[in-house]
C-alpha cells in the first residue's frame, strides 16, 4: 500500500529536509486535516494574513482557504457553508434538495483542489515527494488536475496534468495559464470515460523516476480529506437547513462519482445520521448500474472502472442520469430564455435562478439524481437530500453553445425551456435507480478486481480488505498522525514562526 499514500513516518530523510528548505524558501505552510476540516481552528495571525491574498492568486496563503467555509466573495469565513437550497417550483418535487458550493474552494472554483492537497500532503510530510526533483503528475478529467497544478506552483515544482483531449475549453484555458511549461498539460484521447487511457499514460509517465503520480482514483487521502472535511461541512449545512424543524430528517447524500472521493463524504454523514448514499453516474455509460460503458458529457464523472477508494460495500444506491439531461439543463439555467421562463412560467424565486450559475454539468447531475431519488424513495418535505456542486457553470459556457446547437438547433425560445423543464425536472423518473442489496454491491465491488488487481497490479488481499467497514473506519487513524508531521514540518521550516 506504500504506493497509495498510506505511510505515517518518514520514509526519506533527504528529501524531507529538501523539501522543508523549499517551503522556507517559497514561504509555504502547510494546513493540517484538522484545520481544512475546522477552519475556526485557523490562527488568527494567518486568517489575518489571508484577508489581503486575492483567491485566485498562486499565493501559499490560499492553501488555508482550500475548505468549504469561505465566504461568497471568497475572502473571509463563514459558520456554514455556502450551500443552494432548490424549492419544489424548480424540482418538482417536495424533498430538501441542497447543494454545498464547490464554486467557493481557491485558485480553481471547484472542490477537487481539497482532494489534490489531501493526496500531496502526506506525501511532503513523509519524505515521498521531492518538490526540488520530482515533477507531480496528476491524472484526472479536468478539476484534479487544476487542483494539482495550482498546488504544485504554489511549492515551486512542476505539476503535470494529464486530461482527456476532449475536456471542455475553460479548462485548457486556464491550465494554460497556470502550467510552467505547454509540455505539462497531456491530453489523451477521448472524453470523459477514457478513464484507461489516462492510466496508461501515468503508467508511461512512472516510468520516470523524476515522475511522482498521484492517482485520485487509488490514492487513500482523497478518502480521508472528503470523509473528514467534506463530511463535517455538510453536517453544518444540514445543521444549518434542519435548524428550527425538528422533524428534518437528513434522509440522503447523492454524490456523482469520479475518484469517488467525495462520496466518502457519505461514509461520515450514514455514521452520523444514518444517510443513505447513492452513487451517480452516467446512463450512457452504466458501470456500475449494468457492468457498461460509452461516452458521455458528465465532464468530471469519468468512468468505465470502480476506483480503488469507493466504499462500495456501504453504497446503498446508484443513480443514472442521462448527459441529454444535464447538457439541456446546463442550458436552461444559463440562458436567458431559460431564467425568465423559471421565473415567470414555474414561479421560481429570481434569487434561486441568480443562483443557478453556480451548478457545473456534474452539479446538475447531482440535482437530476436527487430529484429521482426522492422519487423513488417517496420522499417528503422533512426529508433533506444533501449532495455538492462541484463546480459552476463557470468552466462550461463553451458546452452551452454546443448544447444549444446540438439539441435545439441553436434556438433555445420558451418551448424549448419548458421541454427541458418539463422532461428533466417535472419528468424525472424513477428510472435507472437501483437500491442495492448485498448481491448487487457484491458485483460492483467485484468489477474493480479487473481494474486494480489486473491492470494496476494492487495485492489480492490489498483489494479485498477494502469490503470491511472497519478498513475505512481505520483509515481514519492517519489523519491525526498526518497533522501531527505537518504541525513539525511547519515548525522545522520556521514559516509557521515568521508568521506568528
Ligand atoms: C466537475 C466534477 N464533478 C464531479 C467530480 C467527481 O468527484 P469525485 O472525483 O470526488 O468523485 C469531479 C472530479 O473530478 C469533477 O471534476
Amino acid at each position: 500500500m506504500a504506493r497509495l499514500g498510506l505511510e505515517k513516518s518518514l520514509i526519506d530523510r533527504e528529501v524531507y529536509r529538501r523539501t522543508v528548505a523549499q517551503a522556507r524558501g517559497a514561504g509555504v505552510l502547510l494546513p493540517t486535516f484538522g484545520q481544512l476540516q475546522d477552519p475556526s481552528t485557523i490562527l488568527p495571525a494567518i486568517a489575518g494574513r489571508l484577508g489581503g491574498v486575492e483567491p485566485d492568486a498562486p499565493d501559499p496563503m490560499n492553501l488555508f482557504r482550500v475548505h468549504w467555509f469561505n465566504d461568497a466573495r471568497r475572502s473571509g469565513r463563514v459558520a456554514t457553508p455556502g450551500a443552494i437550497e432548490l424549492s419544489p417550483e424548480l424540482t418538482a418535487s417536495p424533498a430538501r434538495i441542497v447543494l454545498a458550493l464547490g464554486e467557493r474552494f481557491p485558485m480553481i472554483g471547484a472542490h477537487k483542489v481539497l482532494a489534490a492537497y489531501g493526496c500531496l500532503a502526506p506525501r511532503i510530510v513523509t519524505g515521498a515527494f521531492d518538490p526540488t526533483r520530482h515533477r507531480a503528475i496528476w491524472p484526472s478529467t479536468g478539476n484534479y488536475c487544476r487542483g494539482g497544478v495550482a498546488i504544485s506552483r504554489i511549492l515551486g515544482c512542476r505539476g503535470v496534468a494529464v486530461l482527456p483531449e476532449n475536456m471542455s475549453r475553460e479548462r485548457f484555458d486556464w491550465l494554460e495559464k497556470w502550467v510552467s511549461e505547454p509540455s505539462d498539460i497531456v491530453r489523451t484521447p477521448g472524453s470523459e470515460s477514457n478513464v484507461k487511457e489516462i492510466y496508461d499514460a501515468c503508467a508511461e509517465l512512472d516510468r520516470d523516476p523524476a515522475n511522482i503520480v498521484f492517482n485520485q482514483f487509488c490514492e487513500y487521502g482523497n478518502y480521508i480529506v472528503h470523509r473528514l472535511c467534506t463530511g463535517a461541512a455538510l453536517e453544518r449545512v444540514f445543521h444549518a437547513v434542519a435548524d428550527g424543524r425538528p422533524h428534518a430528517k437528513l434522509a440522503a447524500f447523492v454524490s456523482a462519482t469520479g475518484s469517488a472521493g467525495t462520496i466518502a463524504a457519505g461514509d461520515h454523514l450514514k455514521e452520523k445520521y444514518g444517510a443513505r448514499i447513492a452513487a451517480v453516474e452516467a446512463v450512457e455509460c452504466p458501470t456500475l448500474l449494468m457492468n457498461g460503458f460509452g461516452e458521455h458529457n458528465i465532464q468530471g464523472i469519468g468512468d468505465k472502472h470502480v476506483p480503488l477508494i469507493h466504499n462500495v460495500m456501504n453504497t446503498d444506491v446508484v443513480i443514472g442520469v442521462s448527459d441529454h439531461a444535464t447538457d439541456t439543463l446546463l442550458t436552461l439555467f444559463n440562458t436567458d430564455e431559460g431564467r425568465r421562463y423559471l421565473v415567470e412560467r414555474r414561479g421560481v424565486e429570481p434569487a434561486l435562478v441568480a443562483g443557478l450559475a453556480a451548478f457545473g454539468i456534474s452539479s446538475i447531475c447531482n440535482i437530476v439524481a436527487a430529484v429521482k431519488l426522492a422519487k423513488s424513495l417517496d420522499l417528503g418535505p422533512d426529508d433533506v437530500v444533501l449532495t455538492v456542486a462541484t463546480d459552476s457553470a463557470a468552466m462550461y459556457g463553451s458546452e452551452v453553445v454546443k448544447a444549444k446547437r446540438r439539441y435545439f438547433g441553436n434556438r433555445f425560445d420558451a418551448v424549448a425551456a419548458g421541454e427541458t423543464w418539463g422532461r428533466y425536472m417535472a419528468g424525472a423518473g424513477v428510472d435507472h435507480v437501483l437500491e442495492l442489496t448485498h448481491v448487487d454491491r457484491k458485483r460492483i465491488f467485484n468489477l474493480g478486481y479487473f481494474t486494480w488487481v489486473e491492470q494496476q497490479g494492487v495485492s489480492l488481499e490489498d483489494f479485498c480488505a477494502r469490503a470491511k467497514q472497519s478498513f475505512w473506519d481505520g483509515l481514519l487513524d492517519l489523519a491525526p498522525a498526518w497533522d501531527a508531521m505537518i504541525d513539525a514540518f511547519n515548525a522545522e521550516s520556521g514559516v509557521a514562526a515568521r508568521l506568528k
